[in-house]
């Protein structure tokens, strides 16, 4: 089988019920949380994409035990800093960044040598943010140019921080936030509000923390040194991939979506709230509360009458990932788009920012980068394509496949996206439910 695929033909009319892969960010805390608890965790519904089983592979070569059984993985938490690597080992992060900035900051009291290696578009990405908060709790980090590798030797002499985490990174605000698990007093964050899964999970597990929501930021205070037990957990659905779907119905002639159980906490909403202002006809059904985190079915429509948007950017860091899937949607939209203050969506699997602005030009849609870091669409709701488009060279970062497939089943020409295997980062199932709605994709 080759590594391209090809799209000659939109998708036809569907109507239909679905479930898509589990989220990636509750994955990755689910099983680094459980490699600290004490006691054996069961995970259920655990994403098992590239980044998650890299994410296992480390884990296990940290010495924590972890089995797959029928519908769930075990994981046998060894307590804070359980772990028990050889000296000198090598992890490898793959793709992820979350897990590659999470696994140090599990790691800042670990007294052995760890080395942290990942795949060529991680190792391109500023480790800087992580490093600098880490290194001020104690731990000694060594990187050239603040990029991958980097090895990490912990101590047992780790001292509580106060942090600002200005960026608006659910990352950073969580290495802080699990590097504070193993050290001693009370470590202080203001963070700029971000994806709060990691909060949401310390309340659940009985960690104390405590959080008090400010206009920008959130203020987020953790005591350390205290042991959580094992726990049980079942992953819902990822909003960030359902976004896929719900651009491919959007986008449609005239289709029904209900995308089950997907993870609709607030904090990654924006997408829904964003394609709510453009005129999407979607809705969220049958909401539900699971252990501090927020589940819903998404019900989308084709809509006809998209209309562009002015982003406001309080929606930036809740809809981060979704970004490229909303440039395609405003393409679609009539009027002129305007999304703003997206450095961000430079420092991703690829530079998204670019990239997306590219793929646009290449069907034809006006664009403009301003300041490096806003983008204006010049929206059309005729878009139609028929030309032949080759997408390659894009970092094999899964969201650019994702939305590119998305745009040759929506808006016709002939497509040959290269690098297909790249969406297993995030979303194993992608041609697969894809192909369950009547999409023709050739390998
Ligand atoms: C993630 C946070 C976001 C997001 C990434 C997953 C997480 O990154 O882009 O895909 O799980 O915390 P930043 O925190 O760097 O913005």
């Amino acid at each position: 089988m080759s590594n391209h695929i090809l799209i000659e033909n939109k998708l036809k009319n569907f109507k239909k019920k679905i479930f898509i892969n589990s989220d990636k960010s509750l994955s990755i805390r689910a099983i680094l949380l459980a490699s600290q608890a004490v006691g054996v965790s069961k995970i259920y519904n655990l994403l098992e994409s590239e980044d998650v089983l890299n994410s296992i592979k480390a884990i296990k070569k940290l010495g924590i035990k972890i089995l797959k059984k029928n519908n769930f993985y075990e994981i046998y938490g060894e307590g804070l800093n359980g772990f028990k690597p050889k000296n000198n080992i090598t992890i490898n992060a793959g793709n992820s960044g979350t897990f590659g900035r999470l696994i140090l900051s599990s790691l800042v009291k670990n007294e052995t040598n760890v080395r942290l290696i990942g795949d060529k578009s991680l190792s391109k990405r500023d480790f800087f943010r992580v490093i600098k908060p880490l290194r001020e709790f104690g731990t000694k980090i060594e990187s050239k140019k603040n990029l991958l590798p980097i090895i990490i030797k912990g101590t047992k002499f780790l001292r509580p921080i106060d942090y600002i985490e200005k960026i608006g990174s659910a990352q950073c605000k969580s290495a802080v936030m699990i590097a504070a698990l193993n050290t001693p007093g009370i470590t202080k964050i203001k963070a700029k509000k971000s994806r709060n899964h990691t909060e949401l999970f310390f309340k659940y597990l009985k960690i104390p923390v405590t959080l008090k929501k400010e206009k920008k930021f959130d203020i987020i205070k953790i005591r350390g040194l205290r042991q959580y037990s094992a726990f049980n957990y079942e992953i819902p659905g990822d909003i960030s991939s359902a976004s896929f779907f719900i651009a491919l119905t959007v986008l449609s002639e005239s289709s029904e979506l209900t995308i089950k159980n997907v993870n609709i906490n607030n904090t990654r909403l924006g997408v829904f709230k964003i394609l709510k202002m453009m005129n999407a006809n979607i809705k969220i059904l049958n909401k539900k509360k699971y252990k501090g985190e927020l589940i819903g079915d998404i019900s989308v429509k084709s809509s006809k009458n998209l209309k562009s948007i002015k982003c406001p950017v309080e929606f930036n860091t809740t809809a981060i990932d979704e970004f490229l899937i909303i440039f395609l949607i405003a393409s679609k939209a009539k009027g002129i788009s305007i999304f703003k203050n997206l450095q961000e969506l430079k420092k991703k699997e690829s530079d998204r920012l670019k990239i997306g602005s590219n793929i646009l030009k290449l069907i034809g849609v006006k664009n403009q980068i301003t300041n490096g870091k806003n983008i204006k669409i010049w929206g059309n709701q005729n878009l139609r394509l028929n030309g032949k488009y080759e997408i390659k060279d894009y970092m094999k970062d899964h969201r650019v496949m994702a939305m590119t497939t998305i745009a040759a089943l929506t808006l016709g020409g002939t497509w040959k996206i290269h690098d297909k295997n790249s969406i297993n980062t995030s979303f194993p199932d992608f041609i697969k439910i894809l192909r369950n709605l009547g999409a023709k994709i050739a390998d």
